[in-house]
């Protein structure tokens, strides 16, 4: 049937409850029992949190009137604890399908006025089945989290469901995104559902997650810490990464997942969406062309060098908070969407470190699953040193930076903007990890390090030689510049073909379109099939 002729088979008036049969009465009265959740005064208490309703939050996520909810009359199983009494149709959890931006997405939507949205067994099969539908259609999950936990009156029952849901994050993983969005508590182990997901939304003032709440943390380690303070969206957003997105407003998350969505394919099968692209491709970038005369020394925006390229200068960050000396991100580039990865000048001189690191690898990883195009923007002076950084783990975590640029065979294009020294500059989507086209600006200095510390270990006995410190200022200045004429500049690196074209600042959005548009039907066969998106 045709979607405008199944339009038409929905009544125009409601039907007359008179005029009811009594099986349509049972209906009736079940849906709307159902439809009540915790009752009244359950609902005003949520309202008086500042959180909209399970059902309201359906609503504002999907395309207007497009929802399917399904289960809707699955009712509690366990009747300990009197739980019959205080349960509803639908166990705390609302499920089904609809649209965003006209795509099909499935949802499940927790509802805190029912037992405190806690999971018990039936819950964990709803969630379980609306999963399974859109692992076996192929089209992006979104969870809306709002819950107490394991319900805890149906005990193991509850930690089995939370586990099936973990076994289904992790088989969805890298298959179907997933997105995850927190709108209340989420305590216990139940934050492992969102940390194996792709994306995890939080809203400020009302989102928490947590392992152990505060009471758990005083009484085994004497710390005193706030519900905000312990996990809230700044802490995790800024401080542990766990969350990518933050809103101020349940309505502007929702509005933020359907932009996310919008840079997303369905599945592992499929590219992102093209667009409709007004921007020229051969636009002039004015800002860029004085890139090469900044003072190298100086740092810049990178975000102003992302914007200057992109599709109408539109550039959608994820992980803003976290690991700012890595920018990572969506935008489009000829219409095609493009991941962008970007070393920031501007935060610990760019250099990598753990978590930078562990950002960047972990949303590489998420592209190469879903077929989008990975850019990345370098301008590196190596990794961040310190005791702090080696005692953490730089090595185990800079490996994955590493391992996933080289297993990625999506399109990989880099432009080199200033600095690539050493190991970063390996890390960096190098031509030897297998990038595609790997360009650099004529102002682009690549070496093993940079002149000052490359003198200084090459010539430090003639430096300590020198007779006068004015003599040791002019054999390390004369030293430098003969060393920068050799090393720091792209030309020794394109001369090997390590670099394939010295270009133009003025020329980065045409290359970078011009090399997507070549890449398009990139294959690299039987070479590292394995796309899982396990969390870094
Ligand atoms: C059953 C629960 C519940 C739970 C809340 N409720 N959590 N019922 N199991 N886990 C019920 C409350 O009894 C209450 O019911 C209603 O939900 C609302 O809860 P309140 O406490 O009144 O709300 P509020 O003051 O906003 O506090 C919310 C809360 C708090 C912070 C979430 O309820 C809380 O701390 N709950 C326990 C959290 C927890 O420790 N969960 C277990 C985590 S361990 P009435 O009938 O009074 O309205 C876990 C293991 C998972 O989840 C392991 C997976 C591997």
């Amino acid at each position: 049937m045709r979607e405008d002729a199944m339009d038409k088979t929905v009544p125009a008036k409601p039907i007359q409850p008179q005029r009811l049969s009594a099986a349509a009465k049972k209906l009736k009265q079940s849906i709307e029992a159902a439809m009540a959740g915790g009752g009244p005064d359950k609902i005003q208490a949520q309202k008086a949190r500042g959180k909209f309703t399970a059902r309201e939050r359906v609503h504002y996520l999907l395309d207007e009137g497009s929802f399917q909810e399904t289960d809707l009359l699955v009712r509690t199983r366990s009747h300990d604890f009197g739980l019959q009494e205080k349960a509803a149709s639908g166990d705390g959890v609302i499920t089904g399908f609809g649209t965003i931006n006209g795509r099909e997405v499935c949802v499940y939507s927790q509802d805190f006025t029912v037992l405190g949205g806690s999971l018990g067994l039936a819950h964990a099969e709803k969630i379980c089945k609306i999963m399974d539908l859109a692992y076996d259609n192929r089209v992006p999950v979104i969870g809306l989290l709002d819950s107490g936990g394991a319900r805890i009156q149906e005990g193991v029952d509850s930690l089995d469901g939370y586990a099936e849901i973990f076994f289904r994050n992790t088989r969805c993983s890298g298959v179907i995104p997933q997105i995850s969005v927190i709108l209340g508590p989420c305590a216990g182990g139940a934050v492992y559902s969102p940390a194996l997901t792709d994306f995890v939304f939080m809203v400020e003032g009302i989102s928490h997650m947590f392992v152990t709440g505060p009471d758990v943390v005083k009484a085994a380690t004497g710390e005193e810490v706030s519900f905000d303070a312990l996990g809230g969206c700044e802490a995790h957003a800024a401080k542990s990464g766990v969350c990518q997105f933050v809103a101020k407003s349940e309505p502007d998350c929702f509005r933020q997942v359907r932009e996310l969505l919008a840079y997303l394919p369905q599945n592992r099968w499929e590219k992102a969406p093209r667009i409709a692209n007004p921007d020229p491709v051969r636009r002039a970038t004015p800002l860029l062309e004085k890139l090469c005369e900044l003072d190298p020394r100086k740092p810049y925006r990178m975000h102003h060098i992302i914007w200057q390229v992109s599709d109408e200068h539109k550039f959608f960050e994820v992980q803003s908070a976290f690991a700012k000396n890595i920018i990572t991100g969506f935008m489009r580039m000829g219409a095609e969407v493009v991941g962008v990865i970007a070393n920031n000048p501007a935060h610990l001189a760019g250099a990598l470190n753990i978590d930078a690191s562990d950002k960047a690898a972990r949303f590489i990883r998420l592209l190469n699953a879903f077929n989008i195009p990975i850019v990345t923007f370098v301008d590196v002076p190596g990794y961040w040193p310190g005791v702090h950084q080696e005692h953490g783990g730089i090595i185990r975590h800079g490996a994955k930076l590493l391992h996933a640029y080289a297993e990625a065979t999506v399109p990989k294009i880099s432009v080199i903007l200033r600095k690539a020294y050493g190991g970063a500059y390996i890390a960096m989507s190098s031509k030897h990890l297998r990038g595609d086209f790997n360009f650099a600006l004529p102002c682009a200095e690549i070496a093993v390090m940079g002149p000052q510390g490359a003198i200084e270990i090459l010539y430090s006995r003639e430096l300590a030689n020198a007779k006068t410190p004015e003599d040791r200022t002019r054999l390390r200045d004369r030293l430098t510049s003969e060393y920068s004429e050799k090393f720091a500049s792209p030309y020794q690196t394109a001369s090997t073909g390590s670099i394939d074209e010295v270009i133009e600042p003025s020329q980065i959005r045409y290359k970078i379109i011009r090399g997507l548009r070549f890449l398009k039907d990139k294959r690299m066969p039987g070479q590292f099939e394995n796309r899982g998106n396990i969390p870094l």
